[in-house]
């Protein structure tokens, strides 16, 4: 199984909309240290393109929609992400690749470390030699 899960987050809702609550070491299996986000997207652009070593994420869609391609290395596995309750988690050692993003998709990301250039791994041959 693949370092990674998409997880159905507790949706607070009545009638006058809908809530969502995120907190470290509780519903996110993590010390949150960093939270950013992407937005203005383009469906011809693909981003990620890298995997970390030392790294968890988690990402949640809150508006649009984006596919994950998510590989250890082995299997190639495609996720779609496109509901604000809906967190996909992505563990270390996972090459990811982002692509056919909605317009003006947001995905929200809540990292486990602060951002470290050093801990990417941006070449596909030197992430399969890793993790042999
Ligand atoms: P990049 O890793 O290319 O984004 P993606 O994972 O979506 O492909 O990051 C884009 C730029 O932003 C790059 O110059 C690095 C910078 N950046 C930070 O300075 N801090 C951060 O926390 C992140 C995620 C990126």
């Amino acid at each position: 199984m693949m370092n990674y899960k998409l997880m159905n987050m507790k949706v607070f809702g009545d009638e006058r909309g809908k809530l969502v609550s995120l907190e470290s070491n509780k519903n996110i299996p993590f010390d949150i240290k960093r939270i950013y986000y992407i937005f203005d997207t383009l469906p011809d652009q693909v981003r990620g393109m890298h995997a970390h070593k030392n790294l968890e994420q988690i990402i949640i869609a809150m508006d649009g929609a984006c596919q994950f391609v998510l590989d250890d290395g082995k299997n190639r596995e495609e996720v779609w992400l496109n509901r604000p309750d809906v967190g996909l988690y992505i563990g270390k050692n996972i090459w990811r690749e982002m692509r056919h993003f909605s317009y003006g998709c947001k995905l929200l990301v809540l990292a486990s470390e602060y951002y470290d250039e050093n801990e990417y791994i941006r070449d596909y041959k030197e992430f399969l030699n890793g993790i042999k």
